[in-house]
């Protein structure tokens, strides 16, 4: 295992490129599945989740292999239907491996993945969806076992309590390619990875239309042709150095997502007093001012995101004033918050809402990163704290983020990342 050592209060300065999204990858990944010619990706993130759908699609009988930097082939010519516990259980986002299989097979078999540390991830909405074209689905002994030999087009509305769902949205729209008939997904997630989804099935022959929007039709085709597909810039990752270079730029370019992927991140620092300028694909984020306390309210796309809300609460940590955090998508998703405490922070839980009262400092502390989008909160105050920070657990950054400390790094950060032996004894973890 690796840690990270940090130490803090350097500023960063220069030019950072971030990499593809990996919320569109891994849906990506599962889309060149449909068509039993070759697909390839270009700009895939180099990330572990990537490289594990990449075991998962080898496991169903696809060819996949790596070419040079960020792209990658896939051949799914002879499928099997079946993911098992002991790959799916690692990663949750292989539940979308369902509507694709279901589309090019016509059945499938997923094993539930199970719980995650970021709260309930329920899968109904999955089902209703695949239900609706005239799926039979049932639950047994773990896995979603889902015979879909006579499915047919059908509308299905895919609203829930916290909103649409992203991977729910793109197993329905991948199941429904393949469909005869027409399909029509209201309540669609909107998600920018969930446009870049559809463009690549448009891409390989699919016909969707109203991309982009919540009510997705779809008219199913008889089969999909390979292609190429180049994954959008991941806008988490763009939003994390936007934060960043909030909480301790001197002057950071950030070659990344479009304005119009950030609109509710872009709001909320704007309104802490921090205004990113956008022109040609790259955002000029100048040294930060004083900041301003904003509240944040995490809704779906385009509402501020929740794989943001951890980042942004480092940010408010260190601001002057009072700032609410309040996550709708996932209510328990604050495990970042004792950690920041032992940096030092002032946080509150109330119910789904973290209060924040911003200090003038953190100060470096051993922390332990618990999920892919706390890690990188950590990272963050670690930046800002005054001394030296150790991250532990950092397998959950490399999921989802590739690079961070080397990009950091380049930008002027002191953090590198070591052997967990090369951390003081008495503030490691327990073996
Ligand atoms: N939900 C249901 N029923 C369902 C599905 C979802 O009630 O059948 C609820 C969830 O409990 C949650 C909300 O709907 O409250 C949204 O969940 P969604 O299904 O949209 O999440 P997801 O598709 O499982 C994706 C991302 C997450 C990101 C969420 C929300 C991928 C692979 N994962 O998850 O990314 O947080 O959308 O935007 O695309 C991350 O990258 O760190 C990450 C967790």
């Amino acid at each position: 295992m690796e840690v990270l050592r940090v130490d803090g209060g350097r500023r960063l300065a220069g030019r950072v490129r971030i990499s593809g999204a990996k919320n569109a990858a891994l849906p990506a990944f599962a889309a060149a599945l449909l068509t039993e010619e070759e697909v390839v990706l270009h700009n895939v993130p180099d990330l572990s989740d990537v490289r594990y759908m990449a075991r998962i699609l080898g496991h169903l009988g696809a060819e996949v292999e790596e070419g040079e930097p960020g792209t990658w082939r896939i051949r799914g010519a002879e499928l099997r239907h079946e993911a098992p516990y002991e790959l799916v259980r690692k990663m949750r986002a292989s539940i979308c491996l369902l509507g694709s299989l279901v589309g090019r097979l016509g059945r499938a078999r997923v094993s539930l993945p199970g719980g995650c540390v970021i709260g309930p991830r329920p899968v109904d909405l999955h089902i209703k969806g695949l239900r609706k074209l005239g799926c039979e689905v049932t639950v047994t002994g773990g896995y979603l076992e889902v015979e879909g030999s006579a499915r047919r087009g059908g509308s299905a509305f895919l609203g829930g309590r916290q909103g649409s769902t992203v991977t729910g949205t793109a197993n329905l729209l991948m199941a429904a390619v393949l469909t005869p008939g027409s399909t029509r997904i209201e309540s669609a997630a909107c998600e920018p990875e969930i446009d870049d989804l559809a463009r690549m099935l448009v891409g390989m022959g699919a016909r969707i239309e109203g991309i982009g929007s919540p009510t997705l039709r779809v008219e199913g085709v008889g089969r999909l042709s390979g292609g190429e597909h180049t994954i959008l810039p991941d806008r988490v990752e763009t939003g994390t150095f936007l934060l960043a270079a909030a909480l301790v730029g001197d002057g950071v370019e950030i070659e990344g997502s479009p304005p119009e992927h950030l609109s509710a991140v872009l709001d909320k620092l704007e309104e802490a007093g921090i205004r990113p300028a956008y022109e040609g694909g790259r955002w000029w984020v100048p040294a930060s001012p004083e900041l301003r306390p904003v509240d944040v309210i995490t809704m779906p796309h385009p509402g501020f995101p929740t794989d943001l809300q951890a980042q942004m609460t480092a940010l408010m940590a260190v601001t002057p004033g009072i700032s609410v955090i309040t996550e709708r998508i996932y209510p328990n998703r604050f495990m970042h918050i004792p950690e920041l405490q032992r940096m030092g922070a002032d946080l509150a839980l109330e119910g789904a809402s973290c209060i924040v009262k911003g200090v003038p400092s953190l100060s470096g502390a051993p922390v332990m990163a618990s999920d892919l989008r706390a890690s990188a909160a950590l990272v963050l105050a670690a930046l800002r704290a005054d001394g030296e920070s150790w991250i532990q657990r950092i397998y959950h950054l490399d999921r989802g983020y590739e690079g961070l400390d080397t990009k950091l790094r380049l930008l002027g950060a002191s953090i590198e990342r070591l052997p967990a032996e090369a951390m003081p004894r008495e503030l490691g973890e327990e073996e």
